[in-house]
Parts: structure tokens; C-alpha cells; sequence
């Protein structure tokens, strides 16, 4: 049993060059458009106000930076894998031409951890957003309905649910209201959730011209709301609300000074998650070798951009205490004086999460496809649609999954663990693009990372630090996920991987 038998750089680079079952129907602007879409989502419309008012005060700009930097870090050794080896199963496939079959298997299990529970995750917060923009157009969506099985729900004002947290009732409590005098529910599961799922779902197996074009549109309107807001609130920041601008540490680890600059760049890495979803529509890329990097690090530096100056704006208009809210940005709209632009960044923010279940859901399913054309997976999911040629099977066993799981999960339980799981890949994939300089320095590079001897182990390092900022309880988690996915590697894919079939026919010849 060899478990680190490999993939030829060479035999993937023939493969992907005549491989033509995928449609390849997306150029640079298509993919930048895609990682965008992957990226502005609930990290910057929520987590924000809850890093600036919990863990770093103004400097939440500063942990923005250096979240954006490992990023970066990551960013530039994902172009030269995708440009060199440009297939649709992205690092997994990667870490197969570099560590090895069980290398590649546990880095396609732990991008399950990003993608498809982070499509679960934002699925949920795509709800809450929807239910309350239809609760202000005065469109009730039953409270029983519209939240994870089994969640108390109280009624803070009239049509506006929220889940009966223990910090909600101690702030009721607080402020005078006795939570018992307020009307209360139980949540049977969360219908808009899984109503998102199956809507994108169906859009990427009618094609992926049609889910770029949508998706096209969803980024224009995002990212037309994070620029209106830039440009009208920006006149409304006061100096003073950025002093002291990293306040001092309150004796307690990840609470304001560096630490909780730290803490809180674990906490909105969350926010930069998904330009590497770029690489996954390699197959689907008309010159992916040119492309690709532009795509990824191109969308990573805009949201970079777009991230500084919105969190230094929210700091500077909004004292940071008083940004601890589901909405922080609404609110700094309103008190720069755009009251009339909370139902807009409700939109935006809809609009921005709609385009990450999309991305994440393309993202997962071609992972899957790619696992189980080399064996790892069943076979039966390998196919694409005559018609659309999408890999349908996949993509619509992930949305069964992702639609279940969104329908009972709290955003909580799923979202700990795809910080975690995106790390991880991020630190393998750094380490794999110095094991892959080594052992085969001479393959022609179309895009090669620059001071790849000091970028490349920089995007390790900073993803295990960022990794080691998060609770031990993810921790946890994500090694019995891994235990569960060793557990299904050696009692399946270990036999029936296609390179154990091909040594298995070759031994006996
Ligand atoms: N980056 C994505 C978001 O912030 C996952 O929602």
C-alpha cells in the first residue's frame, strides 16, 4: 500500500490540456468577477462591528491587513499551482502531484470544511438578512421557519425574530425588559436557507455561463453598495473616534492591544475566504495558464482595498464600542447621515451573500468531480450533463447536503470550522509549492510566486498563526473531522483509487 504515490505534473498539465468535458466558456474578467463574488459576503457586512467593539477597537483595520497579507501570501502560491497544473480539483489536485494520494485525500476532505460548510454557513446568514429586509418591506415570514431546528426565537419588535442568545437576554435584561414579556417560539428549520440552496443549485447545473453572468451581476450590485457607502460616509469620520486607535489591553488574551489585534485577524480572515474558489473553474477557463493568477490575486486585492477603507470608515464614524450589532455597517451608514441606505446595504449584503453560496457550491462540486474521476470517490457521481456540460451529479448532491445541513445548523456551529479547514489548505498548499520547486525545478512556470523562498513559507507560517488564534474547541472539531475522513480513505479510496487499480493491474501483468 503506497500512500504517497503521486500524479505526474506532466500527466495532469496532457490531461487538463485535452480534457474538454467541462465547458471552457470564462476569461480573466469572468474569473476576477468570480473571486469577488466569493469573497464579499458576511465578513465585512457583520464581523467588522464584532471584532472592532470585542477584540481590536479601530486597529480592526489593522487586523484586516494582516489577515489580507497571509492572504496575499497564499494567494501567490495558488496562481503558480493553477497556472502550472490548471484543474478543476484545485489543491486537492495539486497536493496529488506534490505530497501524495493521502496527502491529496486529506486536503480534498478539509476543503468539504471550507466550501460546503461554508455555503451551509452563509446560507444562514443569507436568511437572517432576507428575513429581516422582507420584514421591513412588511413581508412576514413565519418565525418557525426561518431559523435552525430547535432555536428559541423572541420577538424584539414587531415581525423582527432573533435567536434567544444568553448575551441577547443578559442585554434585555439590562436594559430594563423582562425577555418573558416578549412573545417566543421554537424554530422547526430554516426554509429560506434551504430555498437559496436549491435556487443556485439549479443555476449552476444549467451552465456556467449563466452562473457567471448572474453572478456578474450580483458583484456589480455589492460591490456598488460598499462604494456608495465609502464615498457617502467617509465626510462623517472624526479623528477622535480613531483615538486611541489600538486601545489598551484589558488583562485579558484577545481583548484590544496586539493580542486582540491578532484575535481579531483569526476572526475576519473569515472575510477574505474564497479567491481561492477562483482555481476550481480552471477547467472551465479558456487560458487558464494567463488567467488564473489574474483572477485570483486581482479579486484579492480589490476586497483588500475595499476592506481597509470600509473598517477604517465604520471605526471613524461609529466609536467601535457601539458597533458590537448584526449590522454594523447599516449603522455607520445611518449615523453618517444615509439613514436611507439601511435597506440598500440589506440589499448589498443579500446580493453579497447570494454570490458566495454560488461560488462555494461551483467550488465544492468540482472538487468532488475531480476526487472521484481519480477514484476516491464513487463513480456513479462522475458525469456530465450531456446538455449543459456541467458536472450536475455532484453539484446536486452538494446542494442536498448543503441545503440539509443550512436548514438545522446555527451559523455558530457551522461557521467555527471553515476558518480552520481554509487554513489548513492554505498552509499545505504553501508548503506543496516548495515541495513541488525542489523536486521538479525545470517545469516551464507560466506564472511563478516571486521570492517564492520567502513568500511561500511566510503563507505557511502566517496560516498557522492566524489557525492558532482560533479555540481549541474548532481544533477539536477539525481533527475528528479528519479522524471521520481517515476512517473513509483507507475502508474506500485506498483500493479504489484509479492509481491503486492501475499498480494493482501492473503487479499482476
Ligand atoms: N468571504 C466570505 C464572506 O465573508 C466567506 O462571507
Amino acid at each position: 500500500m503506497n500512500l504517497l504515490r503521486r500524479k505526474r505534473v506532466t500527466d495532469l498539465q496532457a490531461e487538463a490540456l485535452t480534457d474538454h468535458s467541462l465547458k471552457r466558456a470564462l476569461g480573466a474578467l469572468n474569473l476576477t468577477m468570480l473571486g469577488i463574488g466569493a469573497i464579499i459576503g458576511t465578513g465585512i457586512f457583520v464581523l467588522t462591528g464584532t471584532v472592532a467593539a470585542q477584540n481590536a477597537g479601530p486597529a480592526v483595520v489593522l487586523s484586516f491587513v494582516l489577515a489580507g497579507i497571509a492572504s496575499v501570501f497564499a494567494a501567490l502560491c495558488y496562481s503558480e499551482f493553477a497556472s502550472l497544473v490548471p484543474m478543476a480539483g484545485s489543491a486537492y489536485t495539486y497536493g496529488y502531484a506534490t505530497l501524495g494520494e493521502f496527502f491529496a485525500w486529506v486536503i480534498g476532505w478539509d476543503l468539504i470544511l471550507e466550501y460546503a460548510l461554508g455555503a451551509v454557513t452563509v446560507a444562514i446568514g443569507w436568511s437572517g438578512y432576507v428575513v429581516s429586509f422582507l420584514a421591513d418591506l412588511g413581508i412576514r415570514i413565519p418565525p418557525e421557519l426561518s431559523a435552525a431546528a430547535g432555536s428559541r426565537l423572541i420577538e424584539l419588535s414587531p415581525g423582527q425574530w432573533q435567536v434567544a442568545t444568553q448575551t441577547l437576554l443578559d442585554g434585555l435584561r439590562a436594559s430594563g425588559v423582562n425577555p418573558a414579556s416578549l412573545p417566543q417560539t421554537t424554530a422547526l428549520f430554516n426554509l429560506p436557507a434551504v430555498l437559496i440552496v436549491a435556487v443556485v443549485t439549479t443555476l449552476l447545473v444549467i451552465g456556467i455561463k449563466e452562473s457567471a453572468t448572474v453572478n456578474n451581476a450580483i458583484v456589480f450590485v455589492k460591490v456598488g453598495v460598499v462604494l456608495l457607502f465609502i464615498a457617502g460616509a467617509i465626510w462623517a469620520v472624526k479623528a477622535a473616534n480613531w483615538t486611541p486607535f489600538i486601545p489598551e489591553n484589558n488583562g485579558v488574551r484577545g481583548q484590544y492591544g496586539w493580542s486582540g489585534v491578532m484575535t481579531g485577524a483569526g476572526i475576519v480572515f473569515f472575510a477574505y475566504i474564497g479567491f481561492d474558489a477562483v482555481t476550481t473553474a480552471a477547467q472551465e477557463s479558456k487560458n487558464p495558464q494567463k488567467d488564473m493568477p489574474i483572477g485570483i490575486i486581482g479579486s484579492l486585492l480589490i476586497c483588500t482595498v475595499l476592506y481597509i477603507l470600509v473598517s477604517a470608515i465604520a471605526t471613524g464614524v461609529v466609536p467601535y464600542r457601539e458597533l458590537d450589532v448584526p449590522d454594523p455597517i447599516a449603522v455607520a451608514a445611518d449615523r453618517a447621515g444615509m439613514g436611507w441606505m439601511a435597506s440598500l446595504i440589506k440589499l448589498g449584503a443579500i446580493a453579497g451573500l447570494s454570490s458566495v453560496i454560488l461560488v462555494n457550491l461551483l467550488a465544492q462540486s468540482r472538487i468532488f468531480w475531480t476526487m472521484s474521476r481519480d477514484g476516491l470517490l464513487p463513480q456513479f457521481v462522475n458525469r456530465i450533463h450531456p446538455r449543459f456540460r456541467t458536472p450536475w451529479i455532484t453539484t446536486i448532491i452538494t446542494g442536498i447536503g448543503v441545503a440539509f445541513f443550512a436548514a438545522i445548523f446555527t451559523v455558530r456551529e457551522a461557521g467555527s470550522l471553515v476558518s480552520i479547514g481554509t487554513l489548513l489548505a492554505f498552509v499545505i498548499v504553501s508548503s506543496g509549492i516548495l515541495v513541488l520547486r525542489i523536486r521538479e525545478p525545470n517545469l516551464p512556470r507560466p506564472f511563478k510566486t516571486p521570492a517564492v523562498w520567502f513568500v511561500a513559507p511566510m503563507g505557511a507560517l502566517s496560516a498557522l498563526a492566524l489557525m492558532v488564534s482560533l479555540p481549541w474547541r474548532t481544533w477539536e472539531r477539525l481533527l475528528l473531522w479528519m479522524v471521520i475522513g481517515f476512517v473513509i480513505y483507507f475502508s474506500y479510496g485506498v483500493r479504489k483509487s484509479k492509481l491503486a487499480q492501475a499498480a494493482e493491474a501492473a503487479g499482476a501483468a
